[in-house]
């Protein structure tokens, strides 16, 4: 009697942990800028079903901190794809068990946390996978830059010293061809580190080199060094913070200055706010000082009323310094 009540109640057990989610270990995956990618998932043997089966989900999400995002959805033969995954994503589905994720062109906005659940009845199994950039493109973040004198102002030489001065470097070709496979659209023409004068277009129009050429980047060449365009910098992952300084009232480019360091930091320059932009998703709908006394703020989930049509920087400008109408932005070591 005391043997039957007591399987009685480890198949009970056992019967509770089947029907609660079940985490598997993480996967990696490593992509360049452009590739198709593959992120892996399968249906158990205990999911004892294929692709087809009534009853039979996969639900792909992607995890970003606090937000979750639809990726794509497949009930049976029914598939839905969702937001900017619409129709570039689809499921391997090499076998009858494998609903491994295919993502078509891979950009920046795509690394980060997917969920892979499939969800059979009762039974709910969550499989993670991590899609993490290969090469120079995991090292840091391609971004323009022109001057407050306003466009076409640097020679080379000062292309060089504007850069540095935002803790970056003048981008290679290759750095800068990275970026444009990863949807860097840029309608100004800007020094690369080998002399050339390039720009990136990844949705062709009359006025950026004309819609005939299609996507690619716009090569003016070798150029006198003396000649003046804007710049494509390149700046490094930050190992420091980038953050928005809570403070009560509105300062002058000089009193943000001095708020950081009250706050043991330093102001951020153009370089660290791209970069913690790009790689660590930050995300702030405030207009902030930087550095170069320009006013810029980051967003990564475009919504209304901040920058409402894509993922940017968004640059408000290089107001009078001033001029006490904005917050900052610090960067602190850690
Ligand atoms: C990615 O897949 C699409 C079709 O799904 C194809 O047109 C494209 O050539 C592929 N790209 C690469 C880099 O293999």
């Amino acid at each position: 009697m005391k043997t039957v009540q007591c399987i009685a109640i480890i198949s009970l057990i056992l019967v509770v942990i089947a029907d609660s989610s079940t985490s598997l270990p993480t996967a990696k995956v490593f992509a360049h800028l452009g590739e198709n990618v593959t992120l892996p998932c399968r249906l158990l043997h205990k999911d004892s079903g294929a692709f087809g089966d009534v009853g039979i989900r996969v639900k792909w999400t992607k995890k970003d901190s606090d937000e979750e995002e639809d990726v794509l959805l497949s009930m049976g033969f029914h598939k839905k794809t969702y937001g900017s995954f619409e129709d570039r994503v689809h499921l391997l589905q090499q076998d009858s068990e494998d609903a491994s994720l295919v993502i078509d062109d891979v950009t920046f906005d795509d690394v980060g946390k997917y969920h892979c659940e499939v969800i059979n009845g009762m039974k709910d199994t969550v499989q993670e996978v991590i899609l993490a950039l290969k090469g120079s493109e995991a090292l840091g973040v391609v971004f323009p830059y022109s001057p407050p004198l306003g466009r076409y102002n640097l020679n080379f030489k000062s292309a060089v010293m504007t850069c540095k001065d935002q803790g970056a470097l003048v981008a290679s070709y290759e750095q800068l061809y990275n970026a444009w496979r990863g949807g860097l659209d840029w309608c100004n023409a800007g020094w690369l580190n080998d002399g050339t004068v390039q720009y990136p277009i990844t949705k062709p129009r009359e006025p950026c080199g004309g819609v005939k050429n299609g996507p690619g980047l716009r090569n003016y060449g070798r150029r006198d060094k003396k000649s003046l365009f804007d710049v494509f910098c390149f700046a490094p992952a930050v190992n420091g913070h980038v953050y928005w300084l809570e403070q009560p009232e509105r300062l002058s480019f000089y009193e943000a200055v001095q708020a950081c360091l009250d706050d043991g930091a330093e102001i951020a320059n153009v370089g660290q706010i791209f970069a913690a932009w790009k790689i660590d998703r930050f995300d702030r709908c405030d207009a902030g000082w930087l550095a170069d006394g320009s006013v810029r703020y980051p967003i990564t989930r475009p919504r209304r009323n901040c920058s409402p049509t894509e993922a940017a920087v968004r640059f408000v400008g290089f107001p009078e310094k001033m001029q006490k109408s904005f917050g900052v932005y610090c960067y602190k070591n850690q």
